[in-house]
């Protein structure tokens, strides 16, 4: 096989090289287009965000409400889309229903199909950030055997989403401002994470030069494994598991350590940290602040610090450098805003889509961009001769 080498996982393999986020995993450090992550959480907003990972700079005032007006216009979804949603089974992982009408909005907006052409792209990106939030919606008003609630225009990115998910035509609905901050801050938080599964995926499928929908909807199939996005909800399966085996952690412990039956501590270690996820930090106060500001407890809160301290402390956690990641605490955060466990991968992918659309941007902008096509080592027969079926 030559000069190809076998990176299993592509734990040492750089496929591109990527002006967006930067990572340094024995530091702790993660920043988009330079920014610490800690300074966009605590004072950015998510579409201003998102404007940064696709743009590249922080939106001017009059860059800012031009894209936020765009995105306002956009957010309505075909009526025919909400077809798909009737042949879904009820109880469809809304995961599954969000990549496959991400995927289908290529057969709404044929013209999307070509990703050299600038303005497709445009529109492409508008369409997706607008949309997504409204497909998200729907997919858990199908779970709930509600009516969709259109978008409405008036309202900021963060709050339509909320309002689309929770009011009900019955009632008044108010927006409560501690979830809608909670919100906005984890999705920034979940916006880039350079070469990840998801984002791998996202350009691969576009190396290809299949249109952003179709690589983006692959992403969401990526995003859902419980190794990658889908962690956060497993993180909540976990520490329910543990509640309802009496909180017995030192247990838990155990059969991790133990690797019985291939049970991990969900929600630690990572590819590139090798320290705190600087993500999971910021989480972790924000699940305490968020809960007493909501004025709710929640027992599972404690199991989850009963672990951490506990993985902490013990040789196999440190020897491995397994530290918390950004799924341990979102799922507590999420369910004390009122999200069944099966949404939590659902709103990481909220988040993580400005990351996606500005990898697919920068890849095909890249001159010279190749097809992704990965090499093997091959290890079985070599040659052999075609026998007859009645000779086998
Ligand atoms: N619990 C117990 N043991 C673990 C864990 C864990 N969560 N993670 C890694 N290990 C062990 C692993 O068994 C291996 O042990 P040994 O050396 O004895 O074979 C060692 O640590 C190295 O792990 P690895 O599997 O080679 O590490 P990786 O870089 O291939 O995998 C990971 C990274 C995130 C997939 C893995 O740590 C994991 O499965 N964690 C749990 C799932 C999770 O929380 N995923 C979310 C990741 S962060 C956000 C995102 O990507 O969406």
């Amino acid at each position: 096989t030559g000069l190809v080498t076998l990176d299993s996982g592509y734990g040492n393999t750089a496929a591109y090289k990527s002006a967006i986020t930067y990572l340094d995993g024995e530091g702790g450090v993660l920043r988009y287009r330079g920014y610490p992550i800690e300074q966009l959480a605590e004072r950015g907003t998510f579409l201003e965000t998102a404007y940064l990972l696709i743009h590249g700079e922080l939106p001017t005032v009059d860059q800012q409400a031009a894209f936020k007006d765009e995105i306002t216009r956009h957010t309505l979804l075909h009526e025919d889309v909400k077809r798909f949603y009737d042949g879904f089974p009820r109880d469809a992982h809304p995961m599954a229903m969000l990549s496959s009408v991400v995927s289908a909005l290529s057969t709404f907006y044929q013209d999307s199909h070509n990703p050299f052409d600038e303005e497709q792209r445009h529109l492409s990106t508008i369409r997706l950030l607008a949309k997504l939030p409204t497909i998200a919606a729907y997919a858990y008003k199908k779970a709930i055997g509600h009516p969709v609630v259109y978008p409405r225009n008036d309202l900021g990115y963060v709050e339509n989403f909320l309002r689309m998910t929770f009011s009900v035509p019955a009632a008044e609905f108010e927006l409560d401002p501690v979830v809608v901050n909670a919100l906005e801050k984890l999705l920034i938080l979940h916006a880039d994470h350079e070469q990840n599964c998801s984002t791998s995926t996202v350009r691969l499928v576009g190396s290809s030069q299949a249109n952003m929908f179709a690589s983006i909807s692959a992403g969401i199939n990526a995003l859902w494994g419980p190794l990658h996005g889908g962690a956060n909800q497993s993180v909540l399966e976990m520490l329910q598991g543990i509640q309802a085996s009496g909180s017995d952690v030192d247990t838990f412990i155990r059969k991790v350590k133990d690797k019985e039956d291939g049970v991990k501590l969900m929600g630690f270690g990572h590819r590139v940290y090798k320290n705190f996820d600087p993500r999971a930090k910021i989480i972790k106060a924000a699940a305490h602040d968020v809960l007493s500001a909501l004025g709710k407890s929640d027992e599972l809160l404690d199991i989850a610090l009963k672990l951490e301290e506990h993985a902490l402390s013990d040789d196999y956690f440190t020897e491995r450098k397994l530290y918390p990641n950004v799924d341990f605490y979102t799922g507590l955060i999420y369910r004390a805003m009122g999200f069944p466990t099966s949404m939590f991968t659902v709103l990481f992918a909220l988040g993580r889509l400005p990351g996606w659309i500005a990898q697919w941007h920068e890849m095909i902008k890249e001159p010279g961009s190749r097809i992704g096509r990965p090499r093997q080592i091959y290890t079985g027969v070599v040659e052999r001769e075609y026998v007859p079926i009645e000779s086998r």
